[in-house]
């Protein structure tokens, strides 16, 4: 097979990404807006807003990819888009862009264009992606991890299992049942009156106070490999009644300018976070003994803690831990833009009828 050149856009929340990956060099650039500061005052993301952001930023974002690969657009062979899961209008934004660019290089060009440019430019081929396998395989992007193996997929919409044994062959091994863990750290972030996204700011406080366990909060004895979130949520807010620091009917936070209070909670809720997850890598690795490695991807992979603590977990196992930079843990192009070059070599490809969900 011929090399070829992959242009990854990711548009499925409130980020705009574009990424392109060749064949055989490997990921060439990868550019992203971010949208935290619009949604920061909302506690959350305003699907509205988002959707108008992507409209706004995918071209000077698609652009600044193909720019720091010094590539124009007829460089590219293989348009790859995140179609699934996500907002919608945030999605259709993405979809609709790169549909029109690989529809628009399948038209034939006028004899003038023709003669102002030397080349025709090439067909791109067009490929729908889920974005939680670019999340499963976004390891790949700077490291060679071994088959089968386990990857814990923690970010602010899903926590997920996986049993990964090939390029695109992975198997859902549990799921959470209900909140995702990021989006327990946001949640409970809002309920103490701190700024969205709460993972990075549990994550400062906690350290604050070394990582310590203070109020142990109640971690799941059940010997399944689903996880359920909001059960936690439930608990922490509880304790924070109990505790006399929330007022449930008032919906108000009653310790705002207590530091070491809030730096206990979070601290007591990483370590259970970190707890559950090794409680069900444990038991992913019961069922699965064979398992040449494990890698912890998505937006709650750049907490340092639960990374250091699955790093642990794994040594004392003998298995090899992977896990991106943070730059690809959270939202990005780059993912996408490698798990549409392997789907293009497995020849996997959507017609102009792609649409979200397929
Ligand atoms: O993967 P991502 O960017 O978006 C989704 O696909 O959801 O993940 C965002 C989530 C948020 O819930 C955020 O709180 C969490 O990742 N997160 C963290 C940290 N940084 C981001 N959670 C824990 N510790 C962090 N340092
Ligand atoms: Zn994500």
């Amino acid at each position: 097979m011929k090399p070829f050149l992959t242009l990854g856009i990711e548009t499925s929340c409130d980020e705009t990404a574009a990424a392109v990956y060749h064949s055989t060099q490997g990921l060439l650039s990868s550019t992203l807006y971010s949208q935290i500061e619009l949604h920061k005052k909302f506690g959350g993301v305003v699907p509205e807003l988002a959707s108008r952001s992507q409209l706004e930023k995918i071209n000077p974002i698609v652009a600044a990819a193909l720019e720091q690969a010094q590539l124009t657009l007829d460089d590219i062979d293989v348009v790859a888009v995140t179609n699934k899961p996500g907002l919608p209008g945030s999605l259709l934004v993405g979809i609709c862009f790169a549909k029109a660019l690989a529809y628009g290089s399948t038209l034939p060009r006028s004899p003038l264009i023709l003669s102002l440019s030397k080349d025709e430019g090439r067909a791109k081929k067009l490929v729908g992606i889920n974005h939680l396998e670019g999340h499963a395989f976004s390891s790949f992007i700077e490291h060679n991890v071994p088959f089968p193996h386990v990857c814990l997929t923690a970010s602010g919409g899903h926590t997920s299992l996986y049993l990964i044994k090939d390029f695109g062959d992975y198997e859902v091994l549990g799921e959470t049942q209900d909140d995702a863990a990021g989006e327990a750290f946001d949640k409970i972030a809002k309920l103490m009156n701190l700024p969205y996204p709460g993972g990075p700011v549990i994550e400062k406080l906690a350290r604050e106070v070394n990582f310590q366990d203070f109020f142990h909060y109640p971690r799941s004895k059940q010997k399944t490999l689903d996880f359920s979130f909001s059960g936690l949520k439930t608990a922490v807010l509880y304790d924070l009644v109990k505790q006399n620091a929330y007022d449930l009917s008032t919906k108000t936070f009653l310790r705002p300018h207590d530091e070491q209070f809030q730096k206990e909670v979070a601290s007591s809720l990483l370590v259970c976070m970190a707890d559950i997850f090794e409680q069900k890598l444990v038991l992913a690795l019961e069922k699965h003994p064979g398992v040449k490695a494990i890698t912890f991807v998505g937006g709650v992979a750049c907490n340092a803690y639960i990374v250091e603590r699955l790093k642990t977990f794994a040594l004392a196992h003998n298995i090899p831990f992977f896990h991106p930079s943070r730059k690809y843990c959270t939202d990005n192009a780059a993912m996408i833009a490698f798990v549409g070059n392997y789907k293009a070599q497995q020849g996997l490809f959507n017609d102009f009828t792609l649409d979200i969900g397929d």
